[in-house]
């Protein structure tokens, strides 16, 4: 009998809209039995690899803390403290950490980077961001956005800021799960259409580019945005910070939203730059959900991806 196929989650568009509705009701279900301190080790004696090429504070600990409480282990690697940083290439070094572990989490550069790996790994491989996407945390936004308001079909989504990794995601997950993405960025750091594309090569585009950011806010259910230099682009921090001047989410564009829209931010968050305090401290905003949601849909992620659909 021949294996099945090893699932890798390396983008959005990995898994179907089928998938991501079992996901999103069994990561429910782990979080109810989080807070309630039920036990839920269905990956006793598994271990997780948690490979890191940048910087973290929410993904190391959900992805850590949410595997010790299923039951299983964690291996953390930076690139400076492993061979990585030395020069050992990405295929060998994925060919015996998937000896030895179960399944692997990675936060690179180059969405290249991960696909080496997968292509070489024997178990699945997790994309906790690269350059180009972070699917992750658009997960846990989607998570989060339902908890609060019910399905995210047909609703209407405000990225303002950068089309970096997380407008990326936002954009499959637009186009997968079916609803609107508004996209407003200054010229010159629009979201790349092949990257945001569901499929290598589709012409379908998940979301709508606009020059006024005030304008992609009318109406919205959600308001969201992200620093405006990601990790690896800190040489272009000055001229960043003078190209997107006028993208600060404020109170001014919180109004134009729906009165009860939701703001959210994977964080870390520059107060003043990217949002304002009011905005982010205020009471529109769920990122602190957001953040602790990490762990719940990681659970549910790393569980489908070894088990497959439980019962
Ligand atoms: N949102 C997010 O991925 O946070 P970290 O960079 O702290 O992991
Ligand atoms: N776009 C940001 C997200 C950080 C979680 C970055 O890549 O640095």
């Amino acid at each position: 009998m021949t294996a099945p196929p090893i699932k890798h989650y390396l983008q959005f568009s990995d898994l179907t809209a089928g998938e991501y509705d079992y996901l999103l009701g069994r990561a429910a279900l782990i979080k109810r039995k989080f807070k309630a301190y039920d036990k839920h080790h269905t990956l006793n004696d598994r271990t997780l690899a948690m490979i890191f090429e940048k910087a973290s504070t929410r993904t190391r600990v959900s992805f850590e803390a949410g595997m010790y409480q299923l039951g299983g282990s964690v291996v953390h690697l930076t690139s400076e403290g492993s061979q990585l940083g030395r020069s050992e290439p990405i295929e060998d070094t994925a060919r015996v950490i998937s000896r030895m572990t179960d399944i692997v989490m990675i936060r690179t550069f180059e969405q290249s980077r991960i696909e080496r790996f997968a292509q070489a790994s024997r178990v699945p491989v997790i994309n906790g961001l690269t350059n180009e996407y972070h699917p992750c945390q658009i997960l846990a936004d989607i998570f989060t956005f339902i908890e609060h308001r019910g399905s995210i079909q047909g609703k209407t989504v405000a990225w303002i800021g950068d089309g970096n990794n997380m407008a990326n995601t936002w954009a499959q997950a637009a186009a997968l799960l079916g609803f609107e993405l508004r996209v407003a960025t200054p010229r010159g750091y629009e979201v790349d259409s092949q990257l945001a594309a569901l499929d290598a090569g589709s012409s379908q585009r998940g979301w709508r580019d606009f020059s006024d950011p005030r304008a992609a806010c009318a109406g919205a259910d959600l308001v969201t945005t992200d620093v405006w230099t990601s990790m690896g682009y800190e040489a272009e921090n000055e001229a960043r910070k003078k190209a997107f001047a006028d993208w600060c989410v404020d109170l001014e564009m919180m109004r134009a939203a729906k009165p009860d829209a939701l703001f959210m931010h994977c964080l870390p968050a520059h107060r003043g730059e990217e949002v304002s305090a009011e905005v982010i401290d205020g009471p529109q905003s769920v990122v602190w959900d957001e953040a602790e949601n990490r762990m719940h849909v990681q659970k549910a992620l790393l569980e489908y991806l070894l088990l497959g659909r439980l019962a």
